[in-house]
C-alpha cells in the first residue's frame, strides 16, 4: 500500500491534506506533523516511486512520473481536490501535480523546498550518487544525509532525531535512491507553474536550512499570486520532522485558507 491513510476525514471537515515526502525517506517522516495537525481533515501520505514496497519495476526517471503515479493513487482513494504539501523532493513533485492537474490541487504546502531546477554541479553530483548507489547495491553515498539534512540545533541537542533517520534511510532501496536522484536531475524549473497557479501557498523553511534556505522559500513567495512564508526556527531542511508541531499549524492554517475560498 503506497498511499497510507493517517486520519480518515470527518463529516464536513474540509479537503483532505496529501503529504508528500522528501529524499531518501518515505511516508514516515511526517508521521509526527500529521499526529499534530489540528482539526478532522483527512490526512494521506504516499510513497513515492523508489521507495520500499515500489519493487523493482521502475518507469524511466522523472519527477513527472511520481507525479503522476500520486495523481493515479489519489483517484484510485477517490480524492478530486487536496491540499497538497510537500517537503523538498516532495515539493518537486507538489509542483509538477499542479501542472498535470491543476483541479486536483486546491493549495500548495511547500517545505523546505524550491521550484528551480539544478545547477549543473548539483545535477552531476545526484547522477554520480545514483551511479555509486547503483553500482555498490547499497545506500552508503546517501548515508551522512541523516545528520546533513537536521539542522546545527537539531544535530547538537537531538543526537536521536539522526538517528531516526539514519533507519528510514537505511530502509531505502538503492535503485530507489538512484531512480528519486535521477529523477530530480532531471527536473524543469516549475516556477512558471506558481505564477498560473490559482490557490493559496505557503511556503515553510527551517531558518537552519542551508539545503534549500530562506532565499528559495522568499522566490516561492516572489512568484506566487497568494503566498505567505512561514520560517520555523531552530529546524533544518527536516523542519516536519524537528519542530512539527509549527509546521502542522502552517499547514493547517493553509487547508483553512483553501476551505474559505471554496465555501
Ligand atoms: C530532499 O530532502 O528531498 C532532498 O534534499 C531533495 C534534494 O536533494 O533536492
Amino acid at each position: 500500500m503506497t498511499l497510507h491513510t493517517f486520519r480518515e476525514g470527518g463529516p464536513d471537515a474540509g479537503l483532505p491534506i496529501v503529504l508528500v515526502h522528501g529524499f531518501p525517506l518515505d511516508h514516515r517522516m511526517w508521521l509526527a506533523a500529521a499526529a499534530a495537525l489540528p482539526g478532522t481533515r483527512a490526512v494521506l501520505a504516499v510513497d513515492l516511486p523508489g521507495t520500499p514496497g515500489h519493487g523493482a519495476d521502475l518507469p524511466e526517471p522523472s519527477i513527472d512520473a511520481s507525479a503522476a503515479y500520486l495523481a493515479s493513487a489519489l483517484a484510485g482513494a477517490g480524492v478530486e481536490r487536496a491540499v497538497v504539501a510537500g517537503m523538498s523532493m516532495g515539493g518537486y513533485v507538489a509542483l509538477a501535480l499542479a501542472e498535470q492537474h491543476p483541479s486536483l490541487v486546491a493549495a500548495l504546502a511547500l517545505v523546505d523546498t524550491k521550484s528551480t531546477a539544478d545547477l549543473p554541479e548539483a545535477r552531476a553530483n545526484r547522477l554520480r550518487i545514483a551511479d555509486e548507489a547503483e553500482a555498490g547495491g547499497s545506500v552508503a553515498p546517501v548515508r551522512p544525509m541523516a545528520t546533513s539534512l537536521l539542522g546545527e540545533t537539531t544535530r547538537a541537542a537531538r543526537p536521536a532525531l539522526s538517528e531516526q533517520l539514519a533507519a528510514w534511510i537505511e530502509d531505502q532501496p538503492p535503485t530507489g535512491v538512484a531512480w528519486s536522484q535521477r529523477a530530480m536531475a532531471a527536473r524543469p524549473d516549475r516556477t512558471e507553474v506558481l505564477r498560473t497557479f490559482a490557490g493559496p501557498v505557503v511556503a515553510v523553511v527551517g531558518d537552519e536550512d542551508d539545503l534549500t534556505p530562506l532565499a528559495a522559500a522568499e522566490h516561492v513567495v516572489a512568484n506566487a499570486a497568494d503566498a505567505r512564508l512561514v520560517v520555523v526556527p531552530q529546524a533544518g531542511h527536516m523542519a516536519a520532522f524537528e519542530q512539527p508541531d509549527a509546521v502542522a499549524a502552517a499547514l493547517a492554517e493553509l487547508a483553512e485558507r483553501a476551505d474559505s475560498l471554496r465555501a
